[in-house]
């Protein structure tokens, strides 16, 4: 069987937009791959954490993603990155094959730059190569992932073609999985913006341990274009576009069947009906990861048999990749 790799930041309690554009594709994908899944706390670390917020926040996102539905049974696994270290080891290896010009054209570096102008520090410009590690160390074909990381996706395949155009066919190179619909889900305040976790005002986003009422509440005031039409248009109606889209993917219709849906009613109605949607597809997930988060003791047995089992299926990849390189074998 194939594997595929996914990971997400502890940066914030996962949005619909990390659901939508890919949870729910680690929880399809992993019927058919053996899925390897992760709590990328190294790479949140690149902005400062509190510690107390910060455990609190990975025990969290841990029970969201294990709430999700991947298919245990069919050998997927969740670790948070920080218990396997063969992930910064490799790190190290990869970024002797990774260029500063190839680092300097990351968009997602220029975009964090500038946001965290007063701490660019050069985690943040590795970023990439520490994800480069996470997904060839398990031999990943698949990553699925929204299209913000599509760039990061492919500098790992580059990399991955550099080293094996050196050591031999070391290392699968994999592909990114992006969804047709749903993989760049927008901020509700501000269309023009991705939905992102960090953001400091809650009304842009919905988190997946939001209830019901707050649900409700967020999309009824998502900002919309002044007209009356519930109709796709992603330049003259951005927010309504958004909401569709977020309405269809929820309510399991195409475009087309929610703008027959919604034909000749108002735009409150609409929210409403995306509102219901949402909580819909979201409580079955919020209530069995606030059952987890409830039983730490429990969480952190289950993190630790799964953190055993994701440092073992690192090892042979490292050892193969230091062998080939001529490291003395331990
Ligand atoms: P992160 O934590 O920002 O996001 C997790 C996943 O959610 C997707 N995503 C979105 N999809 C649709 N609409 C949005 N508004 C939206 N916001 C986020 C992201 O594309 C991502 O798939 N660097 C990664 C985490 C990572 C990783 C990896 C991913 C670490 N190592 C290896 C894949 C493979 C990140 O910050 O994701």
């Amino acid at each position: 069987m194939k594997t595929c790799f996914s990971a997400i930041q502890p940066t914030g309690i996962p949005t619909l937009g990390n659901y939508l554009g890919a949870l729910r594709n680690w929880v399809n994908l992993s019927r058919e791959y053996t899925g390897i899944f992760s709590i990328a706390d190294l790479h949140a670390i690149t902005v400062r954490q509190d510690p107390g917020d910060f455990r609190r926040r990975v025990r969290a996102v841990y029970a969201i993603c294990m709430a999700s539905g991947l298919d245990f049974k069919n050998g997927a696994v969740l670790f948070p990155q920080s218990q396997v270290a063969a992930h910064t080891e490799l790190t190290w290896i990869l970024s002797c094959f990774t260029m500063y010009g190839e680092l300097s054209r990351m968009t997602q570096f220029k975009d964090k730059s500038l946001k965290n102008s007063d701490n660019i520090n050069s985690g943040l410009f590795t970023y990439p190569i520490l994800m480069a590690s996470d997904i060839l160390l398990y031999g990943a074909a698949a990553v699925p992932v929204g299209s913000d990381q599509k760039q990061h996706v492919e500098l790992t395949r580059d990399i991955a073609v550099r080293f094996n155009g050196v050591y031999g066919d070391v290392f699968v190179l994999p592909e990114p999985f992006i969804p047709d619909m749903g993989a760049r889900v927008m901020n509700l305040q501000d269309p023009k913006r991705k939905m992102e976790k960090s953001d400091p005002n809650p009304n842009g986003y919905i988190s997946m341990l939001d209830d019901r009422e707050a649900i409700i509440k967020k999309c009824k005031r998502a900002v919309t274009d002044s007209g009356g039409e519930v109709r796709y248009d992603e330049k003259l109606k951005p927010g309504i576009s958004n909401l569709m889209t977020i309405y269809s993917l929820c309510a399991g219709k195409s475009l087309e069947e929610t703008e027959r849906e919604f034909s000749g009613q108002n735009y409150g109605t609409f929210k409403t009906a995306v509102g219901e949607a949402v909580n819909t597809a979201l409580a079955p997930i919020r209530d069995c990861a606030n059952e987890y988060i409830g039983n730490p003791a429990h969480l952190d047995k289950l993190m630790n048999e799964q953190t055993r089992r994701a440092t073992e299926l690192a090892a042979p990849m490292l050892k193969q990749v230091k062998n080939a390189m001529g490291f003395v074998a331990d």
